[in-house]
């Protein structure tokens, strides 16, 4: 039977991420994300992620230090990524950015634990720098380089802006990337995983899952999420956009999950992320309007089990901190890579390709019609 959207059709086995959406819990490899966002730090929970236990201290200490060292891009991809256009979305940058490390770092040793362990601080390490390289570069400027004293999250915010961040920002920025970082089988991971199991190398896992994250129904939506709050730009316009918006059946951006038919535990937190950001450096006028389509959509999209998802409220978090709006899905793909990566190794250690079927709808074999002899129109 034909399952639009493979809709509840289980396509392998995971231990990495479980999901209740009837109860709004999500676990990363057991630990609940709210605990992880309270307690733990990006890197700490990327090593989680992949490698399936939290680290000791040394082995954090030594993943660390080797994200730290491998942070800087060599010269020929900066060049590479100055003849990009400047109009070109930074995900397209991001994407081709990430598939070119296969031409820097071919050897390919897919059953070395090594060889896994130095791609994995390699991508962890350098997405980053690849995001804010673009901006800079997009803006005319040089990429700046990484700042060895400063710590993961501060250090690209640091990238980005050229300024030290503030302690806040750098950890409010840290517990966001921390909620991004793996949702279970979504599409762009799906994405990953169909990739690893050819057995290419892990920059291309990656640069397949980067272009699946950015479309508008997948990670793209966080942009939409603030185009749609100015459009209604007040409060008391709420409830009169979502009531056109449902009879045309447009969809509500930033609502909705295939997962969650409860609020995504991770807007939850993410609100109250903005909450802190606006209670230090002045608020934003679209959180009333967002707070104010959250109550309005309650009574309208509630009943169909649609709430807000992650991306209703980590474009307000991020705008506080002063990114530009077109990087909200490249952060998204900074915080996933540590997702995609450990369903990488999870598929390596029991794989087989994947190649579904299908129900043909086509023509039955037909008679071949000479050039000459086909119906002129
Ligand atoms: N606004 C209004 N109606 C909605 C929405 C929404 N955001 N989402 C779903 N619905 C309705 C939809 O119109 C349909 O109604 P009906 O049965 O009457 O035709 C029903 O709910 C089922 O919708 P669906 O599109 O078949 O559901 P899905 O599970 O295939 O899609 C989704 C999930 C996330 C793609 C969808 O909810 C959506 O398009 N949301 C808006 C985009 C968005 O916020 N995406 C971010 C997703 S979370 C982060 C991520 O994965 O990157």
């Amino acid at each position: 039977m034909l399952r639009p959207g493979l809709e509840g059709v289980p396509v392998t086995q995971s231990a990495i991420c479980d999901i209740d959406g009837n109860q709004g819990e999500l676990n990363y490899r057991g630990y609940p994300i709210a605990e992880l966002a309270a307690k733990s730090s990006f890197l700490e929970t990327t090593f989680l992620l992949i490698w399936g236990e939290l680290p000791s201290a040394s082995q954090l200490r030594d993943f660390e230090e080797a994200i730290q060292m491998h942070r800087r891009l060599s010269f020929r991809v900066r060049d590479m990524m100055k003849c990009f256009p400047a109009s070109g979305h930074p995900m397209d940058a991001l994407q081709s950015s990430a598939a070119s490390l296969g031409l820097f770092y071919s050897r390919r040793a897919i059953d070395d634990p090594e060889y896994i362990y130095d791609a994995v601080v390699r991508l962890i390490a350098k997405i980053p720098t690849m995001v804010a390289a673009f901006q800079l570069i997009r803006k005319g400027e040089d990429p700046i380089r990484p700042r060895d004293d400063l710590p993961y999250s501060a250090n690209f915010l640091y990238m980005l802006t050229e300024k030290e961040p503030d302690p806040l920002a750098a950890r409010v920025f840290d517990r966001c990337l921390i909620l991004h970082a793996e949702h279970s089988l979504n599409a762009s991971t799906f994405s990953a995983r169909v990739t690893a199991s050819t057995l290419t190398d892990p920059y291309a896992v990656i640069a397949s899952a980067v272009g699946t994250l950015a479309g508008p129904l997948h990670g793209g939506a966080n942009e939409d999420v603030i185009a749609m709050l100015e459009e209604i730009n007040s409060p008391d316009k709420a409830k009169a956009y979502l009531e056109r918006a449902i009879t045309k059946k447009t969809k509500i951006m930033g609502f909705g999950h295939r997962e969650y038919k409860v609020k995504d535990p991770r807007a939850t937190l993410l609100q109250s992320f903005a909450e802190d950001l606006f209670a230090r450096f002045g608020t934003d006028e679209m959180y009333n309007v967002a707070k104010a389509v959250e109550n309005e959509a309650s009574p309208l999209l509630g009943p169909k089990g649609i709430y807000p998802n992650v991306d209703f409220y980590s474009g307000l978090v991020y705008r506080k901190l002063g990114i530009p709006r077109d990087l909200f899905t490249p952060i998204f793909a900074i915080s996933r890579v540590a997702g995609w990566l450990a369903h990488w190794r999870e598929q390596l250690s029991a794989n087989r390709i994947f190649r579904p079927t299908q129900i043909y709808t086509g023509a039955k074999t037909r008679t071949w019609v000479a050039l000459d002899e086909r119906a002129k129109n």
